[in-house]
């Protein structure tokens, strides 16, 4: 049985969610706190699978809770539940916390984010992926830059071009992070010439994806890499996967959180390739052979390989990194959706639609295998209808099309 804390310093909010999720409790063992200090008392009485607090509680809040969580538990999984969207808080718990959900919730919903945090549990639980990643040796630590700009995110009286300045000390970061911000596929009209623009156009919540995908790239760059792969092409895959993602996002009518989160997820959603070719050289570059000469996709050949494919080893990664689970999930689950459980739309639907139509820019011009779609999963998430337009509009992106004839 899981058993879950809830914290939250208003009786009756307390009390609603005891009513409400009355009907689990066949399935969840839980408690109640309210107050951060009784929350850790509780913990510190009894081990807890989850903990769902409330971000705004006087004494200490909810970024703070969850951070000594983290810190002593740290195999718990941490759920913000709040009435506000207030952003600079949510800035704040910022890798504390993996899931964000507002008030109120149903309990149908909440069961099915516990459920989906449990799914991507068992993939950093499972034997097969933890032989993989000590394989690969030492993960790549948090970029530098990215850890910088969190910690000045936390910071109330950070400006505009006090985030700009962190990016700008870092010549190589800038260098790539502008280079994405005027890609085609990110859909800026005009050109962006420094870092502080950048953050003043685009916000901070799309900077800081960019820095984190910028410095990834960035700290492989100087690895050797197996035959037949090329960084260059996964760097524009990315790109493009990332700036689909996010239009997908866009032609939903979504808001800024999910738009971010589809665009972050679809710029890392191959990152474990770069993990498995720079760590496991010899035997990746012969993954990509049999690939090519067999006309079969990449990530089959992983699972024979490896057991595990590139999904779930940059799933396990940005896991380990405290991203959120929107995104380590669509990373986690891009080829194979129908795994993951639970429906609608979600920034898994956005990478996996977005990672098939650029499969099909490449195959225009490549011999290589057309990826499909998993049509029970857009049926379950009801979107079937919106591809054709989802293509449009991404196809708009792409500068490929412009001059083609
Ligand atoms: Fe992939
Ligand atoms: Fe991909």
């Amino acid at each position: 049985m899981r058993k879950i804390l809830f914290v939250d310093d208003e009786p009756n909010v307390l009390e609603g969610l005891q009513r409400m999720l009355f009907p689990l409790r066949k399935e969840w063992k839980m408690a109640f706190a309210n107050s951060g200090q009784k929350a850790l008392e509780i913990l510190a009485q009894e081990e807890f699978d989850i903990i769902v607090s409330d971000m705004r509680m006087p004494g200490m809040d909810g970024a703070e809770l969850l951070s000594i969580v983290r810190e002593r538990f740290p195999r718990m999984v941490r759920f913000v539940l709040s009435g506000q969207s207030d952003r600079e808080t949510i800035f704040r718990s910022v890798g504390a916390a993996h899931q964000f959900m507002s008030k109120p919730c149903d309990p149908k919903a909440l069961k099915s984010t516990v459920d989906r945090a449990f799914a991507l549990r068992d993939i950093f639980n499972s034997p097969t992926v933890s032989e993989t990643v000590s394989r690969v040796g030492t993960l790549p630590a948090l970029p530098e830059t990215y850890a910088k700009l969190v910690k000045k995110l936390q910071d109330p009286e950070s400006s505009v071009a006090d985030v700009g300045h962190i990016i700008e000390s870092d010549v190589a970061m800038t260098a790539k992070v502008l280079q994405l911000v005027n890609s085609a596929f990110f859909g800026v009209r005009r050109q962006v010439n420094t870092a502080v623009q950048a953050v003043g156009l685009l916000g901070l919540d799309t900077i800081r994806s960019l820095v984190l995908v910028a410095g990834v790239f960035q700290s492989a760059s100087g690895k050797k890499m197996p035959p037949g792969f090329s960084m260059e092409a996964l760097w524009h895959h990315s790109m493009m996967v990332g700036g689909y993602a996010q239009t997908i996002a866009k032609e939903m009518g979504l808001g800024e959180g999910i738009k971010s989160e589809c665009l972050t997820g679809g710029l890392l959603h191959d990152i474990g390739k770069l993990l498995l070719a720079s760590g496991l050289r010899d035997e990746y570059g012969t993954a990509i052979k049999r690939a090519t000469q067999e006309k079969r996709e990449l990530f089959c050949i992983e699972q024979e390989l490896f057991g595990i494919t590139h999904a779930e080893i940059g799933a396990y990664l940005l896991g380990i990194w405290g991203l959120p689970d929107p995104i380590v999930e669509s990373v986690a689950f891009h080829h194979k959706p129908g795994e993951c459980q639970g429906s609608g739309f979600s920034a898994l639907t956005a990478v996996h639609v977005a990672n098939v139509f650029a499969n099909w820019e490449k195959a225009r011009d490549e011999t290589s295998p057309t990826l499909s779609f998993d049509q029970n999963y857009l049926e379950r998430a009801g979107v079937q209808e919106s591809l054709s337009k989802w293509e449009n509009a991404c196809r708009q992106l792409n500068p490929k099309q412009e001059g083609d004839t």
